[in-house]
């Protein structure tokens, strides 16, 4: 089971982000069938470099396109690697709102892939309508999102599904285990169709959005999902400790 903190704009303060990953590091090595990875902003990156582990592994929140060059404020891949990271969340749903288009999600798992990091490929619909037009909407986003990903090395990619109703301080609610399991044998459906059943069983599916350590097991267990990409409760070291506690109890 991966479980992913993506700490968004938070902690301020260096020394915050280092206790947060401290007791995050400490909660993580006992971990035997789960892995925790960390996602902080940038700057706090080089903080963290000696600091990684197998099981408390980095990653960041986004990346560029390119692979370097005139790109004012954007970090590359292979900067990431360079410093140890090993992950990279791409077309997360606060990016997307911003203009990030499927396009440009493909080619940011592309770099990300190129450069040896695991894309965690975010995907999810803003509303859940009865006739079930998300499903043809996740459909587009998964096969625009993951255009053009090298042959040899798509099994690397992680695919998060964040319903956008249920991700942040705005959601409605969290999705429940049972519509989440629906949507999960969906995308793998999607993958299948795409890919080959090989490579949909080889890549994860996650699930993110409003996750606590109430819900998490029961994502895990009756979800279909692999894993979890964690926001505000990644915040918490003692709620992200519970959550990996529940999530090293199954087995992925
Ligand atoms: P949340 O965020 O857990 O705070 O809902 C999840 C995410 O945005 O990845």
């Amino acid at each position: 089971m991966l479980i992913i903190a993506n700490w968004k704009m938070n902690p301020q303060l260096p020394e915050e982000a280092r206790d947060l990953f401290q007791k995050t590091k400490e909660a993580a090595s006992s971990l035997a069938n789960a892995r925790a990875v960390v996602c902080p902003p940038y700057v706090f990156l080089g903080l963290f470099v000696r600091e990684a582990t197998h099981v408390c592994a980095l990653g960041v929140q986004n990346v560029s396109e390119e692979q370097s060059g005139a790109h004012t404020g954007d970090i590359s891949a292979g900067q990431v690697a360079a410093l140890g990271g090993q992950y990279a969340i791409v077309g997360h749903s606060e990016r997307r709102a911003r203009g990030e288009t499927n396009e440009a999600v493909a080619q940011k798992a592309r770099a990300a892939l190129e450069a040896g990091l695991t894309p965690i490929v975010c995907i999810g619909e803003h509303e859940r309508d009865e006739e079930g037009a998300y499903l043809s909407f996740l459909r587009t986003q998964i096969t625009e999102s993951l255009h053009g990903m090298p042959k040899k090395l798509r099994a690397s990619a992680a695919i998060a599904y964040e319903p956008i109703w249920a991700v942040g301080e705005n959601a409605v609610r969290a999705d429940t285990p049972e519509d989440l399991l629906e949507v999960s044998i969906f995308i793998r459906k999607v993958l299948t169709e795409e890919y080959g059943a090989r490579l949909a069983e080889a890549i994860p599916v996650l699930y993110g959005g409003s996750v606590n350590a109430e819900n998490a097991g029961s994502f895990l267990s009756g979800g279909g999902v692999r894993g979890l990409l964690v926001g505000r409760a990644s915040l918490d070291a003692d709620e992200f400790a519970a959550i990996l506690k529940d999530a090293d109890t199954m087995h992925a």
